[in-house]
């Protein structure tokens, strides 16, 4: 996600905001800039690109002044361009601004603002804004900040200058995090923490709509207009752990911020708890004119593709093919101008899965992209993109972009059956409910994991695991197996359960764990019997599942339960349990859970 770092004090602020941006370069961005007041005109200096590509041009150029605010961009609306760096300046020159969130209704706010006769230059949200407090400006740089996010619908955290209260440095947030770090010599403000530990580890974190003035030597919070004292705390992180945040590893963070993920991943897809796609989907003639409809992805994005797969079919009650890229590059012999190919990619840069969309291009099909990031190939080269939004992953093993693709793919399985009937307002109503109610669900999942260690010690003896499901839940065995195998080294082999009796039972033997996902109703009894098979053989038997029967308990050595859902959407919940016992065994092993040995976080060879 951006990185804010801004500055008001007695020093030259550009160094400070500089180091402060090295510091969150951690979170992943595309491009980077800073502004500064200087000899009472605002200095604007941005770069597409690595931070060097901005401090090469400060090098030619330095900005001298002691209030400034400083951006490195993790984009949502636009793609990553020197023009759509930040800070963005209102478009008579006065007020500049640097933010990180998303604004829903920043069209509208748009349209109004330009026809009051202001210029747009950007793609993005954030240009909105700085006109918006440039038009409610009237001398008072707080009040016209805090009269512009009265109007504002979405997320921010913000910083804001202007060169008609050129003393002044004005922060704000709304769900996006700020932090002020108080120094002897000034006042910080910034998106994270590492970026003021050189610096000060005094600190106050911001609540929702507090608007700070900082002047060079003092600063004045304020909440709804009313002045508010927020309390100073000492961090006690070292400069290494702050980046995640207290967090050991970058994986276990990611994996807790997915309920924000799926708050932010619904934001721009709901309106008003209805589905509202906007431009990322097709109209109902276009639906109904593709003759068919194929998903292709690779690994982690394959196996959401797969359960995306379910949903489509249930959406358009005709069958759907979801296919692993590396395979269907080499099959797909039907695939023509009348089809649909939909990819799925949290990088954007995965070789493989490239190499679907470029055919599929060369053949004249349309192709509807789901990603994690802004401005990628995959986005790019896509007629259609549903951004995941679940900020940036940086552990090479997928979470929180697993459980955002999943979501995506049942809004756009939900979107085609509203409009080809087959969903009524009631039903579409119903399951954006149930997709509200995810992130509760999830939390409650994760204030239980402590109960996993001892199945997680269990795990990290043996030199292979199997987890097993029928339906459904066999997709979510994937994920699983996958998690595990990928972070702990373990061979961790899912199948269908029905399978097992086929031949793979002859592994099973005293002690071998097996985890079975449970949560298809219609499954339940014969799930069960694969319990019972596998336990008469000695396996040391762990069932996922969300039903509340008694009789897991007797039958299988360790119980996890997940809230219950609907069963197409139950994969977003089996998959957390999963998530956290591989990480836990990771740990247990002693491996780099975040650079697991052999893989990149981005595939980019085929
Ligand atoms: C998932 O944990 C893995 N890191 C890997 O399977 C990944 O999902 C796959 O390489 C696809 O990456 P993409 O989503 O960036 O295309």
């Amino acid at each position: 996600m951006c990185g804010i770092v801004a500055f008001n004090g007695l020093n030259d602020a550009e160094e400070r905001i500089i180091q402060g941006l090295e510091k969150l370069e951690y979170r992943g961005y595309d491009s980077a800039g800073i502004a500064i007041i200087e000899d009472d005109k605002l200095q604007v200096v941005k770069a597409a690109g690595r931070l060097e590509a901005l401090t090469d041009k400060l090098k030619d150029r330095p900005l001298k002044g002691t209030v400034g605010i400083g951006h490195t961009r993790w984009a949502t609306h636009g793609v990553p361009t020197e023009t759509n760096a930040h800070p963005h300046v209102s478009s008579d020159g006065r007020v500049a601004v640097v933010h990180n969130g998303i604004i829903e209704n920043f069209q509208a706010i748009k349209d109004d603002l330009s026809e009051k006769g202001y210029t747009f230059y950007s793609d993005t949200d954030t240009e909105v804004v700085a006109n918006l407090i440039a038009s409610k400006f009237q001398g008072d740089l707080r009040k016209a900040v805090e009269d512009s996010i009265n109007d504002v619908v979405g997320t921010f955290s913000l910083a804001v200058l202007s060169v008609d209260d050129p003393d002044k440095l004005i922060v704000t947030r709304r769900e996006s995090p700020l932090i002020l770090g108080i120094c002897d010599d000034g006042v910080f403000a910034a998106s994270d923490v590492p970026a003021l530990l050189a610096y000060t580890r005094d600190v106050i974190y911001l609540n929702n709509d507090d608007i700070v003035e900082i002047d060079k030597d003092s600063y004045h919070i304020y909440n709804h207009g009313n002045p508010v004292q927020r309390d100073v705390q000492t961090v006690e992180w070292s400069l290494e752990s702050a980046g995640k945040e207290g967090y050991d590893h970058y994986m276990i963070k990611e994996i807790f911020e997915q309920p924000k993920a799926i708050k932010d991943c619904l934001r721009r897809k709901v309106t008003d708890g209805f589905i509202d796609l906007k431009d990322q989907s097709f109209t109902k003639e276009e639906i109904e004119a593709f003759d068919h409809i194929y998903i292709s992805a690779c690994g982690t994005a394959f196996h959401a593709s797969q359960v995306g797969k379910r949903a489509l079919e249930d959406a358009l009650q005709r069958e759907i093919t979801a296919d692993i890229a590396s395979e269907f590059r080499y099959n797909m012999p039907f695939l023509n101008e009348n089809s649909l190919l939909i990819v799925v990619s949290q990088s954007g840069e995965t070789g493989d899965t490239l190499a679907v969309l470029r055919e599929a291009k060369l053949r004249g099909a349309k192709v509807l992209a789901i990603t994690n990031v802004v401005g990628s190939s995959v986005d790019r080269e896509s007629d259609k993109v549903m951004y995941c939004d679940a900020g940036p992953e940086i552990s090479v093993a997928s979470t929180k972009a697993y459980s955002t693709q999943l979501l995506s793919l049942y809004l756009l399985a939900l979107d085609f059956g509203y409009k080809l009937g087959t969903y009524g307002r009631e039903d579409v109503k119903m399951a954006i409910e149930e997709f509200e109610s995810i992130p509760g669900k999830i939390e409650e999942i994760l204030e239980d994991i402590d109960t996993l260690d001892p199945i997680a010690e269990r795990l990290a003896k043996h030199p292979a695991v199997f987890y097993l499901g029928r339906g459904i839940d066999y997709l979510s065995a994937k994920e699983g197996a996958l998690k595990l195998k990928e972070i702990s080294y373990i061979h961790a082999q899912s199948m269908p359960a029905g399978e097992l009796k086929h031949g793979s039972i002859a592994l099973i033997e005293e002690g071998i764990p097996v985890v079975t996902i449970i949560t298809q109703s219609p499954l339940v009894e014969k799930s069960i019997s694969n319990i019972k098979e596998v336990k008469a053989r000695g396996a040391y038997t762990i069932a996922i599942t969300d039903e509340i029967s008694t009789q897991f308990s007797d039958l299988s050595d360790a119980v996890i339960r997940v809230p219950a859902i609907s069963d197409l959407y139950a994969p977003i919940l089996a998959v957390l349990p999963q998530q956290v016992l591989a990480y836990k065994v990771s740990v247990l092993l002693g491996n780099d859970v975040d650079k697991p040995r052999n893989l990149a976080k981005s595939v980019t060879v085929e």
